[in-house]
This record gives C-alpha cells, structure tokens and sequence, in this order.
C-alpha cells in the first residue's frame, strides 16, 4: 500500500484543455445510387411499401473497389483538409463501425496508415449505430484530458457485406458509406456532456447469425427506440444546459423517417430547426450515418443535437457546435 502510495507521486499528469470543438465534417458516399425497385423485387415489396414505412428513395452501394478503409480513408483526408490539419499532426485515428470485415482486425490502424497519421493511435470502436456519438465522447474526453490533441474520427459502413439481400426485414433499410469529424482542442466546451447507456438484455434483437449476417426484430426495435430516443434526447439537451429553441439542428441516427419525425414531434422543435433526413436518399448507413447527415445540412451553424441508437442495444446523445 505505502509502495502504492509513494509510486503515484512519480506519475505526471498531462496538460488537458478546458473543452473541445468539432473543426470540420465530411462525408464519402458510394458511387452507385440502388434505388427502391430493384431492392423491392426480391423481397416481394414495393417502393410505396418501403417510403410509406421507413421513407428511403434510394440508398448507395459500395462497388468492389469502395470497401471499408478505402470510404473511412476518402471521408478522413476531406475532413482533415477541411480542417487544415496536417495528418502527420493527428494523434489518434478512431473508427465507429460495426460491418469492418477482411483480414484485418481494426480498420483504424489500415485508416491511419493510409492518411499518413503515422504517430497516430488507432481503435476501432463498436457500439453499432450509437457508435459515432460514442466515440466521438471519447474523443472530447481524449482531447480535455490532454491524451490527445487533434483526433480524427470517422463512422465507417459496408452494411452490404452483413446483411441478406432476400431478407424482408433489412435489405431494404441499409447502405454503404463514411462520414468524418475532425475534433481539436478548445478554450470551451463545444461538444457537451454525453447521455449514454445499454441495454444488454435486448442484445438478440440485432443480432450476427451464424453466417455473419445482421438479423433484426424490426418492429421491436422500433418500440424501444421512439421510446428511448425522445428521452436521450430531452437529457443531453438538460445536461448541455439548453433547451429545444435554441437548437439549430437536430442529428439523429437516420434508421426510419417515422422515428425522426416523432422525435422531432415530442421536442417540440421550432420550424427554424433543421432536422436531418439524410436517410431518403441515404438509407441507414450504421455509424456513419450522423456524420454523413451533418455533412449534408445546407449552411448551418450553432448547436446541433445528436443521437445515435441501435444493436447492442446502445444509445448515446450529445449537443455539439457545429464547425
Ligand atoms: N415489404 C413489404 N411488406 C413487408 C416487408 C417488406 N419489406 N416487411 C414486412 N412486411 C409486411 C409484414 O409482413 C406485415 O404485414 P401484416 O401487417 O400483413 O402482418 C407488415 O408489412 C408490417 O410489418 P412490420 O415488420 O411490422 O413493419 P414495420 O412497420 O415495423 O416496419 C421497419 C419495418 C424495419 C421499417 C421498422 O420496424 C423499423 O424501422 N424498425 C426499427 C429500425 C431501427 O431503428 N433500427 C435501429 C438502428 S439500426
């Protein structure tokens, strides 16, 4: 114990920073647009069906030569530049994916390498569709606490090599993409306090069969997240210490259409609020989805709310500044 006692007064603390901000956003999207049809005919459904029930038009498919890495590795380096940071400069490389498959065990280190983050430290980080909100918390924690300085974090899909084309219940709702962040230090606090949680006992409603492959209790999940979704909500705003009205946008995981308008709904949310609806022509693309979706807002500034929501199951929402 004395042993203890006298080895922690010879362990220095690194200088953190008061806050941090997000410097920029960037999204990679797949060349080919799949529109409803074509994904209808082999699951016996319509396009009417699949717009009435989750409100996607069409969603993108990676080609062979757009895998994982290559989409993260596209929507980093145009963060990074948006940002005017050097990847040399970049002291830790993170990517929210659930669908990263091949030979590698992370994609992050593949990432870093591929952007020249060669003093970078690199993690993937699995927490399915809540993944970006979760890692981006950490990536706020990473930088106050003075761990790191500037922080790339991508939410990287290629749902298509996960899920069944003929299963009815998911091949309709997914698509392929990255979306990325670049999170730097700051004399404020621009990325506001996480309200996250699990819930393990509803792990089998989005589940990996044993071929790999994502299955998914549709109307189950549903419940769950129109109702965890509004109360994630309404406490991140609590905990950032703001209410609705001042809020310029609203960012959540793009799932259902349904969801989003029910949570914009029970917020209360003023018409100047710009509420995401990345998933019509998007679909749901996991964890990349929030970053591509901010990507996507036309002009916006000021605060925008964030909630990511999904297998696990996992939550995570926070209040950001938007670059
Ligand atoms: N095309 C046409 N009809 C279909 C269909 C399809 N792809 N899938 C199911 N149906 C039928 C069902 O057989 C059912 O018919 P019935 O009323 O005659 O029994 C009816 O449509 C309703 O099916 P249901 O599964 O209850 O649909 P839903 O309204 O729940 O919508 C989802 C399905 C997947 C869009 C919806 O459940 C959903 O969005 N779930 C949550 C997704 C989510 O948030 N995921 C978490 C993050 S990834």
């Amino acid at each position: 114990m004395l042993g203890l006692l006298a080895m922690a007064h010879l362990l220095q603390r690194r200088a953190g920073h008061p806050g941090s901000r997000i410097l920029s956003v960037a999204s990679y999207r797949p060349r080919t647009e799949v529109g409803n049809e074509s994904v209808a005919a082999l699951i016996d459904s319509s396009d009417e069906w699949i717009r009435r029930r989750c409100g996607i038009e069409s969603r993108r498919r990676a080609a062979p030569d757009e895998d994982l890495v290559m989409m993260a590795t596209a929507a980093a380096s145009k963060a990074l530049a948006g940002a005017g940071v050097d990847p040399a400069d970049v002291s830790a490389v993170l990517v929210a994916t659930m669908s990263h498959r091949g030979r590698a065990t992370t994609a992050a280190p593949l990432v870093a390498e591929a952007l020249g983050a060669t003093g970078a430290a690199a993690m993937d980080l699995g927490a399915a569709c809540a993944g970006f909100p979760y890692a981006l918390a950490t990536a706020d924690a990473l930088v106050r606490s003075g761990a790191a300085g500037h922080v790339v974090l991508v939410g990287a899909e290629r749902m298509t090599d996960i899920i069944d084309e003929r299963d009815r219940g998911t091949a309709f709702l997914f698509g392929d993409g990255a979306g990325a962040v670049v999170v730097g230090p700051a004399q404020t606090c621009e990325i506001g306090p996480v309200v996250w949680g699990a819930d393990g006992s509803g792990s089998e409603l989005l589940r990996y069969d044993e071929a790999g492959i994502l299955r998914m209790a549709g109307p189950e999940v549903f419940r769950w997240a129109t109702a965890i979704v509004p109360d994630a909500a309404g406490r991140a705003l609590q905990a950032a210490g703001i209410s609705a009205a001042d809020l310029a946008a609203f960012v959540p995981h793009q799932a259902n259409l349904r969801i989003i308008s029910a949570t914009a709904k029970s917020l209360g949310l003023g018409s100047h609020v710009q509420v995401a609806t990345d998933i019509t022509t998007n679909g749901n693309t996991g964890a990349a989805s929030i970053p591509q979706a901010m990507a996507a807002l036309p002009d916006t500034t000021g605060p925008a709310l964030l909630v990511g929501f999904g297998a696990g199951l996992s939550y995570a929402a926070q209040v950001v500044t938007l670059p």
